[in-house]
C-alpha cells in the first residue's frame, strides 16, 4: 500500500545484507540493470538488497551507469522510504500515522514504543536490533491503529499487544 511519499515495491529477502561496501558487487548490480527499462530503480533495489542500505559510495557509480547527475540519483533514492542511507535494524517496526489510526491512538502507541525502545521515528536502536518508522496508511483503517513488524501487519494494536510483539523479537 503506497504511503504519502510513495513506497518502493517490497524487496524479497533471500539472504542477509552484507552491509560493508563492496565496489565490485555494486558495479555488477548496476551493470545488470543499466540496459533495463526503469533500470535505476532496479539497481537501487539491488543495492538495498545487497547492502541493507544505499551506500553513499554508490551515487557516483549509479550516476555514471545511468548517465545522470548524482543529485538526480539522490533525488530518486530519497523519494522512496524503502531506500535507506544507513542499515536498518534486524527488526523493523512501522506505526501508521495517518488519520484513521491517529484517531484510534497511534500517537500514544508511538510514544509508548519510543519510550520502550529509546528511539524516535526514523531511528535505529544503537544495538541495531530495532528500526522504528512512520507509515501513512496501511490500507487496514477499519481495525486501527495498525503497525507492521518485519512486514507483517497487525491491527487494533494496544500498548500491551505491542509489548508482547516486541518481547517476542527481542529474544
Ligand atoms: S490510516 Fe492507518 S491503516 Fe489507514
Amino acid at each position: 500500500m503506497p504511503d504519502k511519499m510513495g513506497d518502493a515495491p517490497r524487496l524479497e529477502k533471500a539472504h542477509s545484507p552484507k552491509v560493508s561496501w563492496d565496489q565490485g558487487e555494486a558495479l555488477q548490480i548496476i551493470a545488470q540493470c543499466a540496459s533495463l527499462k526503469g533500470g535505476l530503480m532496479e539497481a537501487l533495489h539491488g543495492l538495498q538488497h545487497a547492502f541493507g542500505y544505499i551506500p553513499a559510495e554508490s551515487y557516483a557509480l549509479l550516476a555514471e551507469g545511468f548517465n545522470l547527475s548524482e543529485a538526480e540519483v539522490y533525488g530518486v533514492k530519497s523519494f522512496y522510504h524503502d531506500f535507506t542511507s544507513a542499515p536498518k535494524g534486524r527488526h523493523v517496526i512501522q506505526i501508521c500515522q495517518a488519520e484513521a489510526c491517529q484517531s484510534r491512538g497511534s500517537r500514544a502507541l508511538t510514544k509508548h514504543v519510543q519510550n520502550q525502545l529509546g528511539i524516535t521515528l526514523g531511528q535505529t536502536s544503537p544495538d541495531g536490533h530495532f528500526t522504528l518508522e512512520a507509515v501513512y496508511c496501511l490500507g487496514n483503517c477499519a481495525v486501527s491503529p495498525n503497525i507492521t513488524l518485519d512486514g507483517k501487519l497487525y491491527g487494533r494494536v494496544s500498548a500491551d499487544h505491542m509489548d508482547h510483539l516486541l518481547k517476542k523479537v527481542a529474544l
